[in-house]
């Protein structure tokens, strides 16, 4: 029949991203500037490091691929993220001097939660949050390397807000509902994601990112995306849609493994160059003035 169809949400976010055009507004314009100020903090660019885990030591070099995307961040000054490890291997993260938010898994361990939360806290981290969308797996709660994961309320949410002094932030909200009850509960940020597509037929999130920026307007809670974003035309995209910054994946993940710290700043300027070049070719001076009105869909 010629009939073709894909649950993977992967590739429905990245044919939306795709059919999202962008016209040209160019007199008048002047050059842009990509700074932004984020929950207190003060970054070079509206691109943030994804929360990886388990990357060792790639193409045999010295430090870890986590030490060295956490470098390149640092280098590049914006917000570095990290996501499921040990006390030890965050300890190495914080040495690289990043600021970083520590993701920590909805583990069914709630005294493991708390306890990387409280470490996190004790090292400096910028903030600390939980990736919620890794409670469910495919046959049930979910078992991540070894380590079951526990459904996760609102009042435990609020409890993880109310335990720290650092900006809480929920990653994997993919529905007004959830930002809502995040916004509830006092939490500082979301990230809008899929997780890279753990759910068939996931929303994209830059498609479902204007109605939650509508739902959170007036609460001050910051809006992240990710999944899919691999150039500056992606977080320019993002931008417009509702975001206050992006974070990227895997598509950071060639330049990382080939080249390290240099692959992945290299990566970045290149993100921040075109996302400058969009701004200034639409007219848009500043990170927070960009809206929607120079975008088209298909
Ligand atoms: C190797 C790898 C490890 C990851 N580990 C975590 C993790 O521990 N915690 C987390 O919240 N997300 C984790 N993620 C998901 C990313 O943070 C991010 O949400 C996702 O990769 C975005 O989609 P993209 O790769 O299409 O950009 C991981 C992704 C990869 C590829």
């Amino acid at each position: 029949m010629g009939y073709n169809r894909s649950s993977d949400a992967n590739e429905i976010t990245q044919k939306y991203m795709d059919s999202i055009l962008i016209e040209e507004r160019i007199i008048d314009s002047v050059l842009a500037d990509t700074s932004i100020e984020f929950l207190g903090g003060n970054f070079s660019m509206p691109v943030m490091m994804p929360a990886f885990s388990h990357l060792g030591n790639l193409n045999g070099r010295e430090l870890t691929g986590l030490e060295e995307y956490s470098l390149a961040a640092k280098n590049k000054n914006i917000l570095n993220f990290c996501g499921m490890m040990e006390n030890d291997m965050f300890e190495k993260i914080m040495a690289t001097g990043a600021s970083t938010v520590r993701i920590v898994k909805p583990y069914d361990d709630n005294g493991k939660v708390r306890d990387q939360m409280k470490f996190a806290e004790d090292k400096g981290a910028f903030a600390i949050g939980m990736d919620i969308d890794h409670i469910f797996g495919e046959t049930g709660l979910d078992v991540c390397v070894g380590e079951k994961m526990a459904v996760q309320t609102s009042d435990m949410i609020r409890s993880y807000v109310e335990s720290t002094k650092l900006p809480f932030i929920v990653k994997g909200v993919l529905s007004v509902k959830d930002a809502l009850i995040c916004a509830n509960a006092g939490v500082a940020a979301i990230i809008v994601s899929h997780h890279h597509g753990r759910m068939p037929y996931a929303i994209p999130p830059m498609m479902i990112l204007p109605d939650i920026k509508e739902a959170l307007e007036g609460t001050g809670v910051r809006i992240i995306v990710d999944c899919g974003i691999a150039s500056g035309a992606d977080v320019y995209k993002a931008l417009a849609l509702g975001a206050d910054a992006c974070a990227v994946g895997r598509s950071m993940l060639p330049s990382l493994e080939k080249d390290g710290i240099a692959g992945v700043e290299g990566f970045l300027d290149k993100a921040g160059n075109e996302l400058r070049y969009i701004m200034s070719n639409t007219g848009f001076a500043k990170v927070s003035d960009i809206d929607d009105s120079a975008l088209w869909f298909m």
